[in-house]
């Protein structure tokens, strides 16, 4: 029996996709209601060309919303069936229902994590992530449907010594790079002001005298308006991979990426993306897996800290196309 495409159940898979994160908050996503079943399709306008030329950080957003919304369906007690599609510059993914199924306790948790899960650019205090935990983390990221294409790993102290210095490499040539400062300026606002770009009260202080280089949001701003606070010495990073690195292998690891957020949201773990090093392609490079397969896709920061505040969304009806008789609604009043 395959489940019915309510409203109710398309409003569940689309709130549920939207707080997917993405680069910049730049929510590159819009999705169309067809034959009961979603297309999940990519916004160009939303692209970013000064820190992704290529798009890969655009289509890892999209695999973050792509998986939300699978996990919004399953959890709603529809199994959610991702029919294959070639993944071209507009169309990323369908999911459509199938049959009715129980939801399973695991999949009820991922998803009631779904509104809580944020980007947390606060210092991290106090404990170490558990080695079980991170173990958790990494198997996540293997079990995100994505098959054996995608691998995460923690970073031992000579790893994350160099990813440090190649983050630090990367910030610095950007922040003197004045194209570079415009895309963030474009992307940053004041809290309350807009739907997407990361908000002033999400940028968190600058690291004083630390190893850490956080991506700053806050070029905009004067140096002296913004505060600065101790980050920790020895950051536990980890690393997500992909075999291959075209859009099919963006759009797993986004995937992949989105259940070891959720899966950390669900054990009090916070964490950040530092993504620097991977939008400078020498640097990139650098950190191909030993065999030469394995493309980094994405560097995480965890820890335990503060909660933060959530990040503002554009509201679902501005991500959704039109349907057929709606666009000709539209075009019999415009014309
Ligand atoms: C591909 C990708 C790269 C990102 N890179 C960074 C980064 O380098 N630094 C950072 O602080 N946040 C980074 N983020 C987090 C986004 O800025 C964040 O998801 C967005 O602002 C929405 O906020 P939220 O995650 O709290 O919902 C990245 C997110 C994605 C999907």
């Amino acid at each position: 029996m395959s489940g019915p495409l309510t409203d109710r159940s398309i409003a569940t898979g689309l709130s549920a996709a939207i707080a997917a994160p993405s680069i910049h908050n730049t929510q590159p996503w819009r999705f169309r209601i067809r034959d009961g079943g979603f297309d999940v399709l990519a916004d160009h306008d939303k692209g970013l060309d000064v820190i992704d030329p290529d798009r890969r950080a655009m289509y890892l957003s999209l695999g973050a919303a792509v998986f939300n919304l699978r996990l919004a369906l399953a959890a709603a007690g529809h199994t959610p069936l991702t029919v294959p599609v070639p993944v071209d510059d507009h169309r990323v993914a369908r999911v459509e229902f199938g049959s009715r199924k129980m939801p399973a306790q695991g999949t009820r948790l991922l998803a009631a994590a779904i509104p809580r899960r944020r980007t947390n650019r606060l210092p991290y205090q106090g404990a170490l992530v558990p080695a079980g935990t991170v173990e958790e983390l990494c198997a996540a990221a293997a079990g995100a449907g994505a098959g054996a294409g995608a691998q995460l790993a923690a970073l031992d102290p000579v790893g994350r010594n160099a990813v440090l210095g190649l983050t630090w490499t990367a910030d610095a040539r950007q922040r003197s790079d004045p194209a570079y400062r415009r895309e963030i300026v474009a992307w940053t606002a004041p809290t309350g002001v807009r739907h997407d770009g990361v908000s002033s009260e999400a940028f968190g202080p600058r690291p004083a005298m630390s190893a850490v280089s956080v991506r700053d949001f806050g070029l905009g701003l004067p140096p002296d308006e913004r505060p600065t606070a101790r980050f920790e010495t020895d950051p536990q990073l980890l690393i997500l991979r992909s075999l291959g690195d075209d859009r099919a292998a963006w759009l797993r690891s986004g995937q992949a990426l989105q259940r070891v957020l959720l899966t950390a949201t669900v054990r009090g773990v916070a964490v950040q993306p530092m993504t620097q090093a991977l939008e400078m392609p020498d640097l990139r490079r650098t950190l191909i897996g030993p065999d030469g397969r394995w493309w980094p896709q994405m560097i995480l920061r965890i820890g335990y800290g503060q909660s933060v505040p959530n990040s503002p969304r554009r509201p679902i009806s501005a991500c959704v196309e039109p349907r057929p008789w709606q666009r000709r609604r539209v075009s019999a009043v415009a014309g």
